[in-house]
């Protein structure tokens, strides 16, 4: 009997500790929503032109890198992403018509109102990922 309830106490406490591991590792892998929100509207808007090769990569993985601190290749003195400032961020303000160089974005197309907004709550949000 004592033997039974040592064997039950120890598989408890495994089960506990195996729970409290898979809550961190749900922690771990969290993408704040607003990043899953700008690479949802990439991916229906812009990735079609801007994909994983030319100058600029909007692919999920890449759009951290191409963007954020990264001088526009069209105008130097237009940087592609200020975080907390999209009305200085190339990817927010060539959305809008006229655009700061060059053509206004999705070339040939028209900017979503969930993209537009996507776009802006990402940058004005500090770009969090
Ligand atoms: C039909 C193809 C096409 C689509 C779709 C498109 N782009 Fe572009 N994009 C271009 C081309 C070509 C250029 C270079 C000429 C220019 O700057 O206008 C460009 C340039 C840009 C630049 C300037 C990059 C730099 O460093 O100079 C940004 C920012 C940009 N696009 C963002 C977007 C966003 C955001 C979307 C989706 C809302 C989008 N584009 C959709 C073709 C496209």
């Amino acid at each position: 009997m004592r033997f039974t309830n040592s064997v039950v106490g120890l598989v408890l406490t495994m089960t506990m500790v195996a729970c409290g591991e898979s809550e961190k590792e749900d922690t771990a892998v969290e993408v704040a929503p607003e990043f899953l929100a700008l690479t949802a509207a990439l991916e229906s808007q812009c990735t079609g032109c801007h994909g994983t090769s030319g100058d600029l990569s909007l692919a999920a993985a890449d759009v951290v890198a191409e963007t954020v601190d990264v001088e526009s290749s069209g105008d130097a003195t237009y940087m592609r992403v200020v975080c907390g400032d999209p009305d200085s961020s190339a990817l927010y303000l060539k959305l809008f018509d006229p655009a700061p160089f060059f053509d206004p974005m999705p070339k040939n197309g028209t900017a979503d109102q969930e993209t537009i907004d996507a776009i802006y709550a990402w940058i004005d949000a500090g770009c969090p990922e």
